[in-house]
C-alpha cells in the first residue's frame, strides 16, 4: 500500500478496496456533505465503486484524492488531496484542485488543515505543479478557513446551480508553506 505523505497526526496513502466502510459512513452523512452538493449514499456499493473510480484516476493521471489514517488509532478518518479536473469550471480546465472530506467526529480537531498541507506540499514540492486551485461554497467556514490559512488567494465567486461559489488559487513561487 503506498504511502505518500506523512504529517505528526496522519498518514496520507492510496484509497483502497477496504477503505470502502470509512468511505460509506463518511458519504452517508447528510452533515458532511452539506456543502458538497452530493445526495447522501445509501449503499456501500457507492463507496465501493468511488473507491474505484479514485484507483482509476491514480493509474491515469498520477494524482487523487488520498485516504487519511490517524496514526494513533489506524482509523480511516476520511480524505484529502489533489484531483486532475479536466472539465472546465469557472473558466479553467485540466488544473488540479485541492480538496478534503472528513467523518464527522473528526472534525475540529485541526485535521483538515494538516492533511491538506501535506498535501499542497506533494504537489509543489514532489509533482513541481506550478498552481493549485481550490473552490469552497460559501457558509463552509470550516474549509475557507484551511485554503485562507494555506495561503490561497481568493479569486472572486462563481455560481453553479444557483450557488455562489468562491475560487482560490495558490501559485508554487508565491509563498512557502
Ligand atoms: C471542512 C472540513 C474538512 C474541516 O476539517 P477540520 O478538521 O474540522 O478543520 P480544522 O480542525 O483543521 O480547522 C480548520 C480551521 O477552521 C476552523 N473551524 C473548524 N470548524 C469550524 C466551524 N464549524 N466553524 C467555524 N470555524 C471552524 C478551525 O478553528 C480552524 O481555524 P483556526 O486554525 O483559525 O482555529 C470538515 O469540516 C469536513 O470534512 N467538512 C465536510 C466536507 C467539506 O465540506 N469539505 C470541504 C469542501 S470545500
Amino acid at each position: 500500500m503506498t504511502i505518500f505523505a506523512e504529517t505528526p497526526r496522519l498518514i496520507l496513502r492510496e484509497l483502497v478496496p477496504e477503505d470502502a466502510p470509512g468511505m460509506f459512513a463518511l458519504d452517508s452523512n447528510p452533515a458532511v456533505l452539506r456543502y458538497i452538493g452530493v445526495p447522501p449514499q445509501t449503499d456501500i456499493e457507492q463507496s465501493r465503486t468511488i473507491i474505484e473510480f479514485v484507483r482509476a484516476q491514480y493509474r491515469d493521471n498520477g494524482i487523487g484524492r488520498w485516504a487519511v489514517i490517524l496514526k494513533e488509532s489506524g482509523e480511516f478518518i476520511g480524505w484529502s488531496g489533489l484531483k486532475l479536473i479536466r472539465e472546465t469550471v469557472n473558466g479553467h480546465s485540466n488544473y488540479y484542485d485541492l480538496g478534503y472530506r472528513f467523518r464527522e467526529e473528526f472534525w475540529g480537531k485541526g485535521y483538515g488543515f494538516e492533511a491538506a498541507r501535506a498535501c499542497l506540499r506533494y504537489g509543489f514540492d514532489t509533482l513541481q505543479l506550478p498552481v493549485i486551485y481550490a473552490i469552497v461554497k460559501q457558509g463552509n467556514t470550516a474549509s475557507h478557513r484551511i485554503i485562507q490559512k494555506l495561503g490561497f488567494r481568493f479569486d472572486g465567486t462563481y455560481k453553479e446551480n444557483g450557488e455562489e461559489i468562491a475560487w482560490y488559487e495558490k501559485w508554487r513561487e508565491e509563498t512557502s508553506i
